[in-house]
């Protein structure tokens, strides 16, 4: 952990690369750099350190091992003692197809994934969801509420890349147009210190969801475009467009943000949904419109 750039450069000369810098404060996802070398990274731990590229949130780094293997998003809904799992999913976090490009706060999820079978999921339950809802207790921070722990996946064992409480953005638009339980209902539970032990109910299809962005994301965008085919695509069956950023403009909906709408797709099994999730972003536009064109093939390839 580091405040000052000359003490991050000298331990960044002494590891190995790739290593992963992040910006110790909330950056809305964007905080992570994975410096390929030494010169990627003293640019970054200086427009971090600087406050140049997060403000506050970049006052204190950290720097750690750098994990290749399969990340996978594991959501927990806790009442302080007791939690359900929901359904594993996973996002794609780089702007680009094949995971190039800049880190963003998540642009298309889907699930289930075959990441997420009995045995891992008694692992992970016990190895690191009870252990964090014990020791957040212990602390005197007794939790209720969505307990996210972003893993990777490596050599079949899961480690924790981040925690979040908070449902996460885009696996929630994948997770809940699979519920089938009273998400209200559970979240009473939860609210109230009395979540039952019967499992969460999920549709047994799969769900694809590709985010659409605002040219510029994840750096400052445009707003107030807009945004053309809503209602075409609103037509296609099993499909949800989430809205994240957008707003009324005399009737007309613009864009209001980076990460625009979310376009969530049901289907038989994933590459269905994956299909009717793209046809329906093809009916979407806007100037400058920004998505992957491959969401699910981590599953599918
Ligand atoms: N999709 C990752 C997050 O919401 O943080």
């Amino acid at each position: 952990v580091f405040t000052t750039a000359a003490e991050a450069k000298t331990y960044v000369a002494q590891h190995a690369f790739p290593l992963v810098i992040k910006a110790d404060g909330l950056a809305a996802g964007k905080g992570v750099v994975i410096a390929a070398n030494q010169a990627e990274a003293e640019s970054t731990i200086d427009a971090m350190l600087s406050g140049r590229r997060h403000g506050a949130a970049g006052e204190r780094i950290v720097i750690e091992e750098f994990l290749a293997g399969d990340e996978l998003s594991c959501i927990a809904i806790v009442d302080g003692e007791r939690y359900l799992l929901c359904e594993g999913s996973r996002d794609h976090k780089a702007l680009e197809d094949g995971d190039q490009g800049p880190n963003t706060g998540g642009m298309g999820a889907f699930s289930p994934t075959h990441l997420w079978n009995e045995t891992r999921r008694r692992t992970i339950a016990t190895t690191v969801i009870e252990p964090t809802i014990a020791g957040l207790a212990r602390d005197e921070r007794r939790f209720s509420g969505f307990l996210y722990a972003g893993l990777m996946i490596v050599n079949g064992n899961p480690y924790v890349l981040e925690y979040n409480v908070r449902m996460g953005d885009p696996e929630a638009q994948a997770l809940l147009i699979r519920l089938q339980s009273d998400l209200a209902e559970v979240l009473l539970s939860a609210a109230t210190g009395n979540l039952q032990s019967t499992a969460l109910q999920w549709d047994p299809r799969a769900a694809c969801c590709v985010v659409m962005a605002a040219p510029g994301y994840p750096g400052p965008v445009t707003t107030g475009t807009p945004i053309q085919g809503l209602d075409a695509a609103a037509q296609i069956a099993d499909c949800v467009v989430f809205h994240a950023g957008t707003a009324s403009n005399d009737g007309q909906l613009v864009t209001a943000g980076g990460r625009v709408v979310g376009v969530t797709a049901l289907g038989e099994d994933l590459r269905i949904a994956q299909a009717s999730a793209y046809e329906a972003v093809g009916m979407i536009d806007w100037p400058g419109v920004q998505h992957r064109t491959d969401i699910g093939m981590k599953e599918l390839c």
